[in-house]
This record gives C-alpha cells, sequence and structure tokens, in this order.
C-alpha cells in the first residue's frame, strides 16, 4: 500500500512510528500519541505519568476484550492497577452512573496521586474526565479513546461532563488530561455505523478551517473508513493538530473553539428530539448539521451554492446523511417549532439568541448571533440541499 501522506508537512508521518502531537498548553501540554499497536505498549509511553502510581481504568464494557486486557498486560509492568466496567452509549453519562461509578472508586480507596484512565468512546471520556475532575478535587487523567469521534475529537481539549434531563453535557468541568494514546487498531472492532458517525466529525475539520484537509478526504475518506492503516493515522493525525492549535488558542471557548461547534446547533436539536435513545448517534446527527448549516450560509448569502452541493456529495458519498430527512430517527417528521425551541435551550444561545457557525467557504468558518428564527425555519422545511438552495 502506498503511503498517502502530504510529505510535504514536516509533521507528516513518514514510518510506521506513532505520530505525537503536542497540545501546548503551558504547565498542562500533554501529548496526543497515535498510531497502531499501542495498546501493548502503553507502559512505554505513559511510564513518566504513571510508574509508582495507583491506576484505575474506566473502561467501556465493548472494550473488554482485547483491548482492556492489551492496556492491563502493559500497565501490569509498571503500577498497580484495577478496573471498573460501565456500558457505553449515551445513557452512561448520567448522574446515576456518575454516583455509583463514584461510590465505587471510593469505597476502594483511592489518594490524590491515583491516575484515572479512560478506555472508551466520547461518552466513557466524558463521563471518566469529569469523575477525574471531580475525583479528591481532581486528579490526573489519560484517555485512551477507542471510537473514531473520540480520537479526533472529545479526548483531546479536556471539556469533561455529564447529562442532565434539561439537556447534553449541562453538568462538567474543564480538566485536561495528562495524556491521550490513541491506538488505532481499536477501530478494528468499532461497527461500521459508528466508524461512519465519527467520520463527520473528520470532515468538520476541513469544512471550518483546513480546505485541503477536506480535498485529502474527497480523494482518501473511503480508505479511512476501510481502516486502511496510513490513510487512518493521517486523518486522526491532521483532526489531533487542528483541535491542538485551537484548544492552545481557546481553551475554555470563549473565542475560536466556537468554531468547532460547526453544525452543531442544529445536530443538538436533531438529537434533543430524537430522544438519545441510540436510534440516533452524535455523528449521524452532526453529518445532517453541516447540510444544514452550509445551506443556512448560502440562504444568507455568505457562500455559493457549489460549495453546498460539493460538502452534500461527500457526506453521501461516504454513507452519511447530510439532511434531517435521511436520519434513522426519522427526523422527516419532527416540528420545525420544536427544533428551533430546541435550538433557543441549547447551551451555546446567548442571552436568548440563536448562535450559528456559519461558512464563507470550505474551511473558512465563523461564529454569526443574532439570526432569525424565520431564516432557520425556511431551511429545517427544505425537502434536502437541493430543495434548500433552489
Ligand atoms: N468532550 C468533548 O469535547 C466532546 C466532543 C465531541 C463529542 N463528545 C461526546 O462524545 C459522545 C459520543 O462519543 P462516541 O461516538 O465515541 O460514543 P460512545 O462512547 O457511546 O461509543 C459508541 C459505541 O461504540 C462502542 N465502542 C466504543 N469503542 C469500541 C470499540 N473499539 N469496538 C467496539 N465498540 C466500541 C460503545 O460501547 C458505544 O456503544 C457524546 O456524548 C458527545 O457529547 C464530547
Amino acid at each position: 500500500m502506498t503511503p498517502a501522506f502530504d510529505h510535504t508537512d514536516p509533521s507528516a508521518p513518514k514510518t510506521g512510528d506513532p505520530v505525537i502531537v503536542p497540545v501546548e498548553l503551558g504547565q498542562r501540554r500533554y501529548n496526543i500519541t497515535i498510531g497502531p499497536g499501542l495498546m501493548l505498549k502503553a507502559d512505554q509511553f505513559l511510564a513518566p505519568i504513571l510508574t509508582g502510581r495507583q491506576v484505575v481504568i474506566i473502561a467501556d464494557e465493548a472494550v473488554a476484550t482485547p483491548w482492556l486486557e492489551q492496556l492491563e498486560i502493559a500497565l501490569n509492568r509498571i503500577t498497580d492497577c484495577h478496573h471498573v466496567m460501565t456500558a457505553g452509549g449515551e445513557s452512561a453519562k448520567s448522574f446515576s452512573r456518575y454516583t455509583e461509578l463514584m461510590e465505587n472508586i471510593l469505597n476502594h480507596g483511592i489518594t490524590r496521586q491515583t491516575v484515572i484512565v479512560a478506555l472508551g468512546g466520547g461518552v466513557i471520556g466524558d463521563l471518566a474526565g469529569f469523575m477525574a475532575a471531580s475525583l479528591l478535587r481532581g486528579l490526573d487523567y489519560i484517555q485512551i479513546p477507542t471510537t473514531l469521534l473520540s480520537q479526533v475529537d472529545s479526548s483531546v481539549g479536556g471539556k469533561t461532563g455529564i447529562n442532565a434531563s434539561a439537556g447534553k453535557n449541562l453538568v462538567g468541568a474543564f480538566h485536561q488530561p495528562r495524556a491521550v494514546l490513541i491506538d488505532t487498531d481499536c477501530l478494528s472492532t468499532l461497527p461500521d455505523r459508528e466508524m461512519r458517525a465519527g467520520y463527520a466529525e473528520v470532515v468538520k475539520y476541513g469544512l471550518l478551517g483546513h480546505a485541503d484537509f477536506f480535498d485529502w478526504l474527497e480523494e482518501h475518506g473511503a480508505a479511512v473508513l476501510k481502516r486502511e492503516p496510513y490513510q487512518l493515522v493521517e486523518a486522526i493525525r491532521r483532526c489531533c493538530q487542528a483541535k491542538a492549535d485551537i484548544v492552545a488558542a481557546d481553551e475554555t471557548e470563549n473565542g475560536i473553539r466556537a468554531l468547532l461547534n460547526l453544525g452543531h446547533t442544529f445536530a443538538h436539536a436533531f438529537e434533543a428530539e430524537a430522544g438519545y435513545d441510540g436510534r440516533l448517534l452524535h455523528g449521524e446527527a452532526v453529518a445532517a448539521g453541516l447540510g444544514h448549516a452550509f445551506a443556512l450560509s448560502r440562504r444568507l448569502g455568505f457562500i455559493d451554492g457549489q460549495s453546498c452541493h460539493r460538502v452534500a456529495k461527500h457526506l453521501e458519498a461516504m454513507g452519511l446523511a447530510n439532511w434531517r430527512h435521511g436520519l434513522p430517527a426519522d427526523m422527516a417528521n419532527a416540528n420545525i417549532d420544536q427544533l428551533i425551541r430546541h435550538m433557543a435551550k441549547d447551551k451555546k444561545a446567548q442571552s436568548g439568541e440563536l448562535v450559528f457557525v456559519l461558512v464563507r467557504a470550505i474551511g473558512d468558518a465563523f461564529v454569526e448571533k443574532g439570526i432569525k428564527p424565520q431564516e432557520i425555519a425556511a431551511v429545517l422545511a427544505a425537502a434536502n440541499m437541493d430543495d434548500a438552495l433552489s
């Protein structure tokens, strides 16, 4: 297989060695290490942080075999480590699961030297990260993400939290991990549907600030979804680098970090309407959200229609719905006023104003406030991208 790396970029991987992307946050700086086969070598990468310290792994049951087994073999070489397992999926980001796991860990006995390791997708990463932030007023933790979505997005940047009945991610903390270890082999056991959902977040990075990466994805996206090793590492590296740059510039989302929400105001409304029961995955909602965000940008005169068609075509080619009517949770019948009410409740809404990330071009996103609900309703009323642009 021919490596498809951009050899003009000095940090691009050229051999099978793991790739390291630093997140430059001063004293809280950490590395993201990316590559295949890293789980069995986790001790080599994590020894400076873990040696001699008690480790509690919070693991998704779905990754018990073989990933948790491999991780424990590696970490037992350098630490006293034990695990707590829990089911993944959005319902795990709940007060009840948080309390149950906190009690379990506290009863086991921990100290301020204990390190929490999150092994699983974005759900386990957000939950375990929040546990680490609140246990003994803040323990060190490490992210070992096992879904594409968590490898390219949620494991980096220190946003942790759980859901409340009033909405998603409403209880949480900014708490940066001490390291992120990404073993791309984990994706070999990930269902294809989850892989595609994670790919929506990959596309997002190309659309919000890196047009050349979107060009690359048009050529290599299918190889990424097939988990071709070189293309997979390269796609994850590009996303992690983009996120690391944004987080280093705006750690607590007072400015450009908001661009990472491209497509998400629509997506969160679709998810809220679907009810977080697994029928609609976060990434599936994001893909449709990207389609709507481009259509809204077109409607408001910021972008040309050709770019909107290009984005819609790529999402479709990758097996992702670019419009709410194609979503698995039957969003075609959703009430438009209700969807807009969900948007107004989104925690990113400011003083009742709807906030959207819009685009001037592929790779050029910006934040816009005060968009009239009629404009959003007009986009939501369209049956597909063609209809929205006509
Ligand atoms: N903190 C952030 O910055 C941030 C950013 C984006 C998304 N998120 C959050 O991430 C969550 C979504 O994450 P997700 O898509 O990873 O969902 P997830 O953690 O629920 O994982 C998806 C499914 O895959 C299973 N799974 C995980 N790894 C596996 C593997 N290697 N093999 C087989 N099955 C595996 C899980 O059990 C689950 O059923 C949402 O709650 C979202 O809010 C957080």
